[in-house]
């Protein structure tokens, strides 16, 4: 029923994941067996008590009987709802853990494979996929065999009481597998994946439609996106429709098939009463057990169908898990203190057409590059290399004489940054925004990198009990003030090597001379690359390269290029770099 490679996953999943709940398990078997037991055993005291009471017996004898009932009908209940309970907390312990793994495995991925997928894909696989396998992680196989269990107890229990009875009854069950675990159980699954993907879709919509407010806004296009909206709702509503159709028609059916089934038991318990073969007591009983057939039939049903979404869902996650990062981690650490660079032939495409061609380039510790070239020339490509977020195609990349391939990416990480044009802000404190969630940081420290940056008053302004524990109001950062605390971030990381993608978006003249003291701080004492957007900028490198197409087409000490009135760069400087960039 479930495809071999896709049950030795499961098996696998289920051994890391499920497994050590065992102990839960063990116990969640006991009460799903002491539940089914009881359930056989309440109606057999119902016809002692029905015979009992028409024969005459004495009230205190019907009483105990009475109370006796109560008893095991109340047990039955607990048992099945510690049951429910246990069943619901192993398979959401299970599958947080697995949620947890994938979701570290995700942020593990190189940045090719974020590139290629939407957020909302991750976001379906890490928590929608599995949703769908925490109940077949805690029910399924309990369940199954519990209900199977239940379901030959009533046939066997029937057959004893009369064969006859035990006949209609088994070939009345057969009938009820045959129809709801046949035509009945796919009649809605089609129509609920339709309503999740409608769902996502609408998600998606609103999501993408929200994020660009401002620009829906200036544009006066709110009433096409709520025509938007309304379409997507309609097809919600029809999907919807679709499935409660499903829905109902299994329900219906159900009440039918039932009604049938009683009146079987009603036809033969009164045929074999009349023959003298069964009490009135075991007529009840037959017509008891009858009834109690719904419900393995029912959970083999909804197991059923749980099952092959789980089969999906597992196939995607198994796929997700076996993806590589293309990035393989390294062993060694990098050196402290300003690190050299160098590249060696590097070339590098982001697919197979070549993006970056045979650059050499090497940068002695401490000095700072500056990289000029026009958009699309393959700089930030270039500053990407150098933070080992992608590997070369060919040639090697080395930060203080270390092979980035074979330098463990936590010492990339912490040893070189890349200041980027977009500063990613999150919904946390300023403290957790300055300094990525580290806590070992003290408070000190960031308030006086933050008054050197110059972002002093703007934290202040902030909050006036305790600004850095405030959170931060996103969005409400000009962008001026972005770039600095993108600066504050870096200090406090202290790198050796910082890559500064400079925003080539104007500030005005207060922010602009904040900006150029903060970086010239940044980058004492450090290596630098710059990707120049001003000449401004430029003043304070010590060499410059320029990169046309991908390829360096001149490199060397800033002075010495200027001089020469033949060289790029002093061209560059004669008509002026927005203008050379520009064109
Ligand atoms: N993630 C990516 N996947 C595929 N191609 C990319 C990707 N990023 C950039 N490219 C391509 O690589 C080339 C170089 O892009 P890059 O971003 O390095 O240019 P740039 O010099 O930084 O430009 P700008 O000055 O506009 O920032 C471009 O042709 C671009 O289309
Ligand atoms: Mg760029």
């Amino acid at each position: 029923m479930i495809p071999l490679r896709a049950r030795h996953r499961y098996l696998d999943l289920f051994a890391r994941y499920v497994a050590p709940e065992w102990r839960g398990l063990v116990v969640l078997g006991i009460l799903i067996a002491a539940s089914i037991g009881l359930q056989l055993v309440g109606p057999q005291l119902l016809r002692q008590f029905i015979d009992s009471a028409i024969k005459g017996a004495d009230v205190d004898a019907l009483v105990r009987i009475a109370i006796l009932f109560v008893v095991i009908a109340l047990g039955q209940q607990v048992a099945s709802a510690l049951a429910t309970y246990l069943g619901e907390s192993i398979g959401w312990v299970g599958t947080n853990a697995l949620r947890a793994d994938l979701a570290l495995h995700c942020l593990t991925l190189d940045l090719g494979f974020h590139k290629a997928r939407t957020p909302g894909e991750l976001i379906e696989r890490i928590d929608g996929d599995v949703t769908a396998l925490a109940g077949f992680f805690s029910r399924f196989a309990v369940n199954v065999l519990g209900n199977l269990v239940l379901l030959i107890g009533v046939l066997v229990v029937v057959a004893l009481e009369d064969w006859r009875a035990g006949v209609a009854l088994t070939v009345f069950a057969a009938f009820g597998i045959a129809l709801f675990l046949g035509p009945l159980r796919t009649i809605a699954v089609g129509g609920w994946r339709r309503v999740r993907e409608t769902a996502a879709q609408t998600y998606g919509f609103l999501g993408e439609r929200l994020g660009g407010t401002e620009d829906i806004r200036s544009s006066g296009a709110e009433v096409h996106v709520l025509n938007g909206l309304a379409l997507h709702h309609r097809e919600w509503l029809r999907s919807r429709r679709q499935a409660m159709f499903g829905v109902g028609l299994i329900w219906a059916a159900t009440i039918v098939t039932f009604a049938v089934g009683n009146a079987l038991a009603f036809a033969v318990g009164g045929w074999l009463w009349t023959m003298g073969a069964i009490t009135v007591g075991t007529v009840y009983l037959l017509f008891y057990y009858t009834a109690l057939l719904r419900r393995p039939i029912d959970a083999f049903r909804r197991e059923l169908e749980d099952m092959q979404r789980a089969v999906a869902s597992l196939g995607r996650i198994d796929q997700l898990l076996q993806t590589r990062s293309a990035l393989v981690d390294g062993q060694q650490t990098l050196p402290d203190g300003p690190l050299a660079v160098d590249l060696d032939r590097v070339s590098f495409g982001y697919d197979a057409e070549l993006v970056l061609h045979d650059v050499s380039v090497r940068i002695r510790a401490g000095r700072v590059l500056g990289i000029l070239g026009r958009t699309g020339s393959g700089k930030t490509t270039l500053a990407r290399l150098l933070l080992r977020f992608y590997d070369p195609t060919t040639g090697v990349v080395r930060l203080g004489g270390i092979d980035l391939r074979d330098a463990s990416l936590d010492a990339v990480r912490s040893h070189a940054t890349l200041v980027s044009q977009d500063v990613q802000l999150f919904h946390a404190s300023i403290r957790e925004n300055l300094t990525f969630f580290d806590d070992s940081i003290d408070d000190a420290r960031i308030e006086a990198v933050v008054e050197r940056i110059g972002l002093g008053t703007w934290l202040r302004r902030q909050s006036a009990i305790d600004p850095l524990r405030a959170s931060m109001s996103a969005g409400g950062l000009s962008a001026g003030e972005a770039q600095l605390l993108a600066f504050a971030r870096v200090f406090l990381r202290d790198p050796g090597l910082i890559v500064l993608d400079e925003a080539s978006s104007r500030l005005d003249p207060v922010t602009e001379r904040h900006v150029e003291r903060a970086i010239d701080e940044l980058l004492a004492d450090r290596t630098a690359v710059v990707i120049a957007h001003r000449l401004a900028t430029v003043d304070r490198c010590d060499d410059i390269l320029v990169l046309a197409g991908g390829r360096v087409i001149e490199h060397g000490p800033r002075e010495q290029l200027a001089a020469d009135p033949r060289s790029r760069f002093s061209e560059l400087l004669r008509v002026g770099l927005e203008e050379a960039v520009a064109s």
